[in-house]
């Protein structure tokens, strides 16, 4: 990570794209594998038939051009005379990232995961995809499906949430479009990367039960829905043995059990070994060939890794390659793909359309929103509303960070985004930084309104060292913190005009002291590049919120469910898992332990009616839960609707896990009946094989984890469903 960055560094001072064009891929012979009538795993295996060993050897391991390539964090040179083009490795989850420049930067993962909306992310993956290609990327270093086990995980804000139903879901999605490109997209980072601290040295301990019912459902939903072409093995060991040489891990699990057919990379410079790596079911080392270049060589020679493993590795790259089209329609070529405007309109219109799907209406009393009436004065406070918008308002740090200024094409920042959207309405808008308290208190005392932005510092390489709010902003390599108190300052504005709104840039819970202070919360996670603009509809209420928290906010700190040093941030090289599945809401449910905002909350401006719950068997084992959702204010809106099962508290599970979710858009008086399909591993946990324990399970329906609408139940029979 190091050299990465220092190269990163470099790379985005010298803008480059300037050591050599990629190679025309025309070949000597005949191709036959180039015959798109044949499977891509017949194309694959005629390919490897005529691949000498050198050349399998080059295809298992990044060239450690890193970031020399056209800004690309990972490289595979192409081999004209066998027809194969680059390959080109690229992040992140939030745009085209790396040493790219003129790309979209998209909301963060966490935002997204609020939308609780697939068809959503689809589209946001397409995009990507189409970025990503229009780039020259032919490997897309997303989606991040790490679970927010420690909410204080500094890449918190790149992944999807506590939930392994959410996360994996909207993984799907995202893959899916994604490749409908023609770009192979990775799952990453496999597996339990759920700390940053310690996290070349940490052994992420985790029973089987644990690990198949939450993480590892995760990724097992991505892959058997989405079928991403790779997936990413992890910094950390696992029970023990590196993640990138786990054959626990990488083999039994993700091949065999999963049914993965992809390759797996290292995370880069997650490699430590060439024979126990290769072997244990590691396909390609990342970045470099420290361990598979050479060396691989040389274990292959001497047989310590059998010749039918290398072939395997390289039989996974390129069966990938072709089932996703790299070969068909490789990326865009260089040097134009580098210099290549991406940030189109209908991107930067998507951009926006995230993000006011994903902002979450925590609180409204009153209603104190949306903001009505004409000629107000409207105090917007704090450094991250702008004026021209700190890096951290868009996105996070480390590697799925977009460049700052200078090379992304803009970003409107909130006080940009008010004050125009302020205009129609005669409203005049004032800006304190909030770095002088004396100043905000002003500015919120002559003011009808006051708005309060505050943000945290989120980044790869550290986590926050807890959720007090901690203002500053991360770029790819550092973060820095910025002095002002901000609890002390909204508690200071609020005291000043009771009409206070405090706005959260945060990609994390945070701690909110002030809670009862002030009459409404917005989340509105790292919006990307539409920031001011999202952040304007949805407090004038052009936009009507409809995002769900996709994770729990805890009152305080000793209320988290990593509470000991053994768990987080881990003794003696370990971090042991022994809240087992009380990860999350599971957690507080559990224990009785009331959040401040809850797992699936979020508020709108209209209200939402249940009823009619009906829930049945279906022929073939799923079982259907059917109820009507009515839009009962006076605004058009959508609800997540959300499902979940406790089962018989015999099972030893928590009381309700969620299990299926729809949103549904409304007009006012509408209403809409909605079917929630649940399969039998709905029902199902981990005990060597998926089993339904059998007796009564309950379903219970609501706006969130802890507004059930809803309750009913349904008797099941014990049944063994498999692995
Ligand atoms: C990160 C990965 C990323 C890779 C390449 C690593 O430091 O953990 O998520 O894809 O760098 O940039």
């Amino acid at each position: 990570m190091r050299l990465k960055s220092a190269l990163a560094l470099l790379c985005l001072a010298v803008p480059v794209g300037f050591l050599g064009a990629s190679r025309p891929v025309t070949a000597a012979a005949p191709c036959t594998w180039m015959d798109t009538a044949k499977t891509p795993d017949q194309r694959a295996q005629e390919l490897l038939a005529a691949m000498s060993l050198d050349e399998k050897i080059t295809m298992v391991h990044g060239n450690g051009d890193i970031f020399v390539y056209y800004g690309m964090a990972g490289h595979i040179p192409a081999n004209a005379a066998l027809c194969i083009p680059d390959l080109t490795l690229n992040d992140g989850p939030a745009g085209v990232g790396d040493g790219q420049t003129n790309q979209t930067a998209f909301p963060s993962p966490i935002l997204r995961a609020a939308t609780w909306d697939t068809a959503l992310e689809r589209r946001f993956g397409d995009a990507l995809g189409w970025e990503s290609w229009h780039k020259g990327v032919g490997v897309m270093l997303a989606p991040n499906l790490n679970l927010a086990r420690v909410p204080m995980n500094g890449r918190n804000f790149e992944a999807f949430g506590e939930d392994p139903y959410l996360s994996g879901w909207t993984a799907a999605a995202e893959i899916q479009g994604i490749q409908q490109n023609n770009v192979i997209a990775t799952a990453k980072h496999y597996a339990e990367n759920s700390q940053e601290t310690n996290r070349n040295t940490i052994s992420e301990d985790v029973d089987p039960r644990t690990f198949h019912e939450l993480e590892g459902q995760a990724f097992e939903i991505a892959l058997k829905q989405g079928k991403p072409g790779s997936v990413m093995c992890a910094y950390n060991l696992v029970n023990g043995a590196w993640a990138c040489e786990n054959p626990e891990l990488l083999t039994t699990l993700l091949k065999q059990e999963y049914g993965f057919d992809g390759f797996v990379m290292s995370d880069w410079g997650a490699t430590h070994s060439t024979v126990p790596s290769a072997n244990a079911g590691l396909d390609m080392e990342m970045f470099d060939g420290t361990y598979f270049g050479v060396p691989l060589k040389q274990a292959v020679q001497d047989g310590t890794v059998p010749l039918s493993r290398l072939n395997d590795m390289v039989l996974r790259i390129l069966r990938a390659m072709f089932r996703v089209g790299v070969f068909d329609r490789p990326p865009a070529p260089e040097p134009d793909a580098y210099a290549a405007d991406v940030a189109t309109p209908a991107h930067t219109a998507l951009a926006r359309e995230l993000a006011e799907q994903g902002t979450v209406l925590l609180k409204n009393d009153g209603p104190i929103l949306p903001l009505t009436g004409l000629g107000k004065t409207i105090a917007v406070i704090g450094q991250p509303a702008g004026p021209d918008g700190a890096p951290l308002v868009y996105g996070g740090g480390g590697s799925s960070h977009i460049p700052e200024a200078g090379f992304y094409p803009y970003v409107v920042s909130p006080l940009q985004g008010i004050t125009q959207r302020g205009l129609a309405n005669g409203d005049k808008v004032v800006y304190a930084d909030g770095s002088v308290t004396a100043d905000a208190v002003t500015a919120a005392t002559a003011a009808d309104v006051a708005l309060v932005f505050v943000n945290d510092a989120e980044g790869e390489g550290s986590d926050r060292s807890s959720l007090k709010l901690q203002g500053g902003s991360c770029s790819l390599l550092v973060c820095t913190y910025s002095p002002v108190d901000q609890d002390n300052l909204v508690a200071s504005v609020a005291a000043a005009n009771p009409r206070t709104v405090v706005v959260l840039n945060t990609g994390a819970p945070v701690l909110m002291p002030w809670a009862d202070r002030v009459p409404a919360i917005v989340e509105a996670w790292y919006p990307g590049i539409e920031d001011g603009n999202a952040i304007a509809s949805v407090l004038f209420g052009d936009v009507n919120p409809s995002g769900k928290l996709p994770q729990t906010f805890p009152k305080s700190q000793a209320d988290l469910p990593t509470q000991t040093p053994e768990q987080y941030p881990g003794v003696d090289g370990h971090a042991v898992y022994s809240e087992g599945l009380e990860v999350g809401y599971r957690w507080y449910d559990a224990n009785g332990v009331a959040p401040l905002f809850a797992f699936g909350h979020g508020l709108s401006y209209t209200t939402f009616g249940y009823s009619g719950l009906s829930v049945k068997k279906l022929t073939g084992g799923n079982v259907s839960v059917t109820f009507t959702l009515k839009n009962t204010g006076m605004r058009a809106g959508a609800e997540v609707a959300q499902v979940y099962v406790g089962d018989p508290p015999a099972s030893g599970e928590p009381p309700k896990q969620l299990k299926g979710y729809r949103k549904v858009f409304l007009q006012p008086g509408q209403s809409s009946q909605v079917t929630v399909t649940l399969d039998p591993r709905a029902f199902a946990y981990w005990n060597n094989s998926w089993l339904i324990g059998g007796g009564t399970y309950t379903i219970l329906v609501g706006s969130s984890s802890r507004d059930i609408r809803l309750q009913g139940t349904i008797g099941l029979a014990k049944k063994t469903l498999g692995p």
